[in-house]
C-alpha cells in the first residue's frame, strides 16, 4: 500500500490495494490511515454492491442512515443521489455525519456509481489541524464546553430539506434526534484533540441558548474550514472514499446542474465520544 497526500493537512490517496480483496493487515492499515488523515481515496476499484456490504461488515458494525433513500436490493446501502432535473443535493454544506446521534457513526465508505461529466467534487477538512490552529484564547474558551446536536431542523416535515426539491426523496421526517458531545473530543484511537462542532447539526453550547451560543459557534465554524485544512476529491468511475467523521468534516459541491450524480454509501458504526 502506498500513501500519497492529497493536501498538506488532510486526506491521502492510497494505491496498491484492492478493497474487495484486501487482507486483514491491509484493513488495519486503512483504519489507521483514515483515523489519522481524515479521508482515504482509492482509485480504479472493482467494488460491487455486494463487495461494498461485505467490506462494511468486515470493518465492524454498519449503521443505516435514517433519512437517505435506501437501495431496494441492498438495504444497507444509502443512495446519495441527485437527478438531472433536481437542484438540491445531499450534503451540500460543511458537516460531519450523524453527530446528532449520541453514539455517532465512525465514518462512511462512499462509492461513485454515476458521475456528472464534470463537477460534483467532495471536499474534506481536518478537525485536528483546525483545533491546532485555533488561537490560545479560543482554545481556553472552549475547554470543558459541550454542545447539543440535532438533525430535526434539517429533516423534519417542515425542515430545510422539505423546503427543497430533495424533500420528496428523503425518509424519516418524523424521527427526532438529539445528542450532547464535548466541543473538543479526543480521537478514540489516536488520542488527537479534534474540534467537534459543525454547521449542519450543532445548535448550542450546553448551558447557553442558541442566541448566546452563535457568536462563539460561528468563530469556530469559520476557523474550521481555513483553506489549508482542506483537500478536494475529483471522483472518477471506480473511485471509493473512506472517511472518519471525527477527524474530518466534508462538503459535497453542487456545481453540475442538468446532470445526474449517484453515490452509494455504507455508514460504519462508531463509539461514544469523550473529551
Ligand atoms: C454523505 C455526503 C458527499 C458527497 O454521503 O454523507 O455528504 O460528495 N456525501 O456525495
Ligand atoms: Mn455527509
Amino acid at each position: 500500500m502506498q500513501l500519497t497526500p492529497m493536501a498538506p493537512k488532510c486526506g491521502v490517496e492510497v494505491s496498491g490495494v484492492s478493497l474487495a480483496n484486501c487482507t486483514d493487515a491491509e484493513m488495519d492499515n486503512i483504519r489507521t490511515t483514515i483515523y489519522e488523515h481524515g479521508v482515504a481515496v482509492f482509485r480504479d476499484q472493482e467494488f460491487s454492491p455486494e463487495d461494498h456490504i461485505t467490506f462494511g461488515k468486515r470493518w465492524g458494525g454498519v449503521d443505516v442512515n435514517k433519512y437517505f433513500p435506501i437501495s431496494d436490493d441492498f438495504p444497507e446501502i444509502a443512495l446519495v443521489k441527485k437527478e438531472a432535473d433536481e437542484s438540491t443535493n445531499i450534503g451540500g454544506a460543511w458537516h460531519t455525519d450523524h453527530s446528532y446521534d449520541q453514539i455517532p457513526a465512525m465514518g462512511s465508505v462512499l462509492v461513485a456509481r454515476d458521475l456528472p461529466p464534470s463537477g460534483g467534487d467532495t471536499q474534506w477538512a481536518h478537525m485536528g489541524a483546525a483545533y491546532d490552529a485555533l488561537p490560545d484564547d479560543l482554545k481556553a474558551e472552549i475547554e470543558g464546553l459541550s454542545a447539543f446536536h440535532t438533525a430535526d431542523h434539517v429533516y423534519k416535515e417542515d425542515g430545510l430539506y422539505a423546503q427543497t426539491d430533495m424533500g420528496k426523496n428523503l425518509r424519516g421526517q418524523h424521527v427526532r434526534t438529539g445528542a450532547t458531545h464535548p466541543v473538543v473530543i479526543r480521537h478514540p484511537q489516536t488520542g488527537r484533540k479534534l474540534l467537534y462542532v459543525n454547521g449542519g447539526f450543532t445548535i448550542n453550547f450546553v448551558g447557553q441558548t442558541r442566541e448566546e451560543s452563535l457568536p462563539l459557534l460561528q468563530r469556530l465554524l469559520d476557523a474550521a474550514v481555513m483553506d489549508d485544512n482542506q483537500c478536494r476529491l475529483q471522483w472518477k468511475p471506480g473511485t471509493v472514499a473512506i472517511w472518519d467523521n471525527r477527524t474530518s468534516w466534508h462538503n459535497a459541491l453542487n456545481d453540475y446542474a442538468g446532470h445526474r450524480r449517484e453515490m452509494h454509501r455504507i455508514t460504519l458504526s462508531g463509539e461514544p465520544l469523550a473529551a
